[in-house]
């Protein structure tokens, strides 16, 4: 089995591993400089971040390796106006907030930075890759991005996605599969029609478009790799496997449910966030999704339990975080990024020659 040597060296990388930029502190700059130096390409999740912490998050980056790394934002979609019916919203998180010691549960003005500041400070800070998700690009901004020499990479979860992804102008394109942890890509249909696992949607994006395909989702070691590769992905792109990584910046409790829970105790929730995630199902995720019009629309749920989650972050109370995680999650081990990536590429290579009989 033969890597893609043309693609590997566009990325500026010795493996076709990719590691998922993952916000709010599960993907740091420590991650992405152990991996970019392990051979695969590393990633800043930016899409949470101020541009002063992306400027300051891509300079880590760059202290730490010469190597390409990647900075990956949210395509940038309409925001829905600021939702005026928040009572049961409020009414379901004031008891958690009461219980965490947090003043009443209140509704942010701006739910989110602005993605064209977001993406000045992401292009001054120097990726040889720019990832997105969500949706497609304005045209000007996936200009500036290639004006930049940046390679463009943009997410699907269905072949129309991909097709639509291609005609747009990206470089190459993540095929998404329902096992995924976390936020679901999906932009063209609704989320449970863009549920199409990683074994059926990768070969029929491969089929459909003539740029390079990564395979994401349920990729946990080198059985996974070789798997994507036979089905004509180009390589691969690993979150939940770095979730347990010394480098993510995860609460304890949130690594201890990842390394404790099972392949059927995820599913997909609106519960944090008011967009389609998959997590480890929790006390939260059961509780607002059994109350009628307690989750408002994305972004702005996400808004309002930041400060749930960053208190039960502080006080390790696994029930209110998100736990975001793949179907993957049984295989998911305790070692550091460096460790991951080679024995990931060690396993793919044995497994490979083995195959080539
Ligand atoms: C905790 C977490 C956060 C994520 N955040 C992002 C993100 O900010 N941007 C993005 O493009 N993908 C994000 N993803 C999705 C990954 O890019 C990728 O599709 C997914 O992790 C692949 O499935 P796996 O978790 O089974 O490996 C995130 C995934 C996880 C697990």
């Amino acid at each position: 089995m033969k890597p893609n040597r043309d693609f590997l060296q566009k990325l500026g990388v010795r493996y076709p591993l990719i590691q998922a930029p993952m916000g709010g502190g599960c993907s740091t700059p420590a991650m992405a400089v152990a991996v970019c130096e392990a051979g695969g390409l590393g990633t800043l999740a930016a899409a949470y971040l101020s541009p002063e912490d992306i400027l300051q998050a891509t300079a880590e980056i760059r202290r730490g390796t010469g190597r390409a790394f990647g900075v990956n934002l949210f395509a940038p979609l309409p925001v829905p106006p600021r939702p005026t019916d928040t009572l049961a919203a409020l009414e379901a998180l004031q008891p958690v907030h009461a219980e965490l010691g947090l003043p009443p549960p209140q509704l942010p003005q701006q739910p989110m930075y602005s993605f064209d500041e977001q993406l000045a400070a992401c292009l001054e800070g120097g990726p040889a890759v720019f990832s997105f998700t969500f949706g497609l690009l304005p045209a000007s901004a996936a200009d500036a991005i290639k004006a930049r020499g940046c390679f463009l990479i943009g997410t699907a979860t269905t072949v129309n996605e991909a097709i639509a992804l291609h005609d747009s102008g990206v470089d190459a394109v993540v095929a998404q599969g329902a096992e995924a942890g976390a936020h679901r890509g999906t932009f063209a249909v609704s989320f449970a029609e863009g549920l199409i696992g990683t074994m059926a949607l990768v070969p029929q994006v491969v089929d459909a478009v003539p740029i390079p395909v990564i395979a994401s989702g349920g990729i946990m070691d080198g059985r996974g790799v070789v798997a994507a590769l036979a089905l004509g992905a180009s390589a691969v792109q690993m979150g939940t496997a770095f979730l347990t990584t010394d480098e993510a910046m995860i609460p304890a409790a949130y690594k201890e449910a990842l390394l404790t829970t099972a392949e059927d105790r995820t599913r997909i929730t609106t519960a944090f966030s008011g967009r389609a995630a998959r997590g480890i199902v929790n006390h939260f995720m059961e509780q607002a999704e059994s109350s009628p019009n307690a989750i408002l629309p994305y972004p702005w749920q996400n808004a309002l339990t930041r400060p749930m989650r960053t208190a039960a972050a502080k006080a390790g109370r696994a029930e209110y975080l998100s736990l975001w995680a793949g179907q993957g999650v049984r295989l998911a081990r305790r070692t550091d990024a460096t460790a991951l990536v080679q024995r990931v590429m060690a396993e793919a290579k044995t497994i490979a020659a083995r195959l080539s009989m």
